[in-house]
């Protein structure tokens, strides 16, 4: 080995609290969000097949719930709605006393140091489940802003902290800006799902939700993966149009897209950690094929590297005590 010449990089890696002096990237509770989704009826706690954990929550047990995550320290929570009743037009979705409605309503009122996210879209209460209104069997593009930007301010009134519209409509964000303007929410801010791919990643997401597509996919509104130009295109778009946060979704495929998005503009970037990369690594674990709070952590650290400043993820409350168990 005389006169080899090497560099000693290891020199950083000899200790644990030598690792903590040099660590680059940090996972922060306060950087989770947390989705919830709550159903019409009574006493429901609906456990959702495809995701070990997750449960659907009828309205008298969301409060018990939303302690819990304050308790765990998390202090954000996105909101997604599953209807008794769904329509044509998705009436369910702009209802004043729609089940989000109430839901945001209710936590504002009984667990308000929560920062309430509602998700805009129309999928959840369409019969035909599409994100947006069809006519002729092709999604109206416009006519579809109308409802979308209702179903924004009436989540709006019922007091949302953030409007967080997910369904890919050419304008939806100046719509939403707009009729939020419009209506004195001119302070609320909205969090764009402004680059979503058209993944198969959100499988399980469809049975919680009771959102698949009745015909067709989404393709015509949602991205196609192999294009990082356009994910540019949309941010920018979104942008300009008013955007307050941009999300990328789903996270661990666009990784890429995300870094880019952050370099690109400066506006604080979400990751959505969709249901399919949750179900996946629950049931490696359950199987005892991954160790999971490691690989958890592993992957969420991974999207803050990418350059995601928050993350929408269903592991939000396991990661919580994990982050505390290491401190
Ligand atoms: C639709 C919507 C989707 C998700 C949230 N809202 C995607 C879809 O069904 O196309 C996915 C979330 C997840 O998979 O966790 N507006
Ligand atoms: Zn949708």
């Amino acid at each position: 080995m005389k006169d080899l010449q090497f560099k000693r990089h290891r020199r950083l890696r000899r200790t644990e609290s030598m690792r903590a002096l040099v660590r680059e990237t940090h996972l922060r509770t306060d950087d989770l969000i947390y989705p919830i989704f709550v159903v019409e009826g009574q006493d429901i706690k609906n456990p959702v097949a495809s995701m070990p954990g997750v449960h659907q929550v009828s309205l008298d047990h969301l409060t018990a719930e939303m302690e819990e995550l304050v308790t765990r320290g998390i202090r954000s929570v996105i909101v997604f709605g599953v209807p008794a009743h769904k329509d044509e037009v998705g009436s369910e979705a702009y209802h004043e006393e729609g089940i989000v409605q109430r839901a945001i309503r209710q936590i504002k009122e009984e667990v308000p140091s929560l920062t309430v996210i509602a998700d805009t879209c129309l999928c959840q209460y369409t019969d035909h489940g599409h994100c947006g209104i069809v006519r002729d069997g092709d999604i109206a593009n416009d006519e579809s802003l109308t409802y979308i930007t209702q179903t924004a301010v009436t989540q709006a009134e019922a007091g949302a902290d953030i409007i967080a519209p997910s369904n890919m409509m050419d304008g939806f964000v100046a719509a939403i800006r707009r009729g939020l303007d419009e209506a004195g929410f001119s302070h609320i801010p909205v969090m764009s799902y402004a680059v979503k791919f058209a993944s198969a990643f959100y499988g399980p997401f469809r049975d919680a939700a009771h959102s698949s597509p009745q015909f067709g996919d989404r393709r015509a509104y949602q991205m196609d993966p192999s294009n990082r130009l356009e994910a540019l295109r949309e941010a920018e778009s979104d942008v300009e149009e008013g955007a307050d946060f941009l999300i990328v979704k789903p996270a661990l495929a666009y990784l890429d897209i995300m870094r880019e998005v952050k370099d690109r503009y400066n506006l604080p970037v979400v990751a959505y950690n969709v249901s399919g990369e949750y179900s996946m690594i629950k049931a490696a674990a359950q199987n005892g094929w991954v160790n999971e709070k490691e690989i958890v952590l592993e992957k969420l650290t991974a999207m803050k590297r990418a350059g995601a400043d928050l993350i929408i993820t269903y592991f939000a409350k396991d990661a919580a005590d994990w982050l505390k168990e290491d401190q």
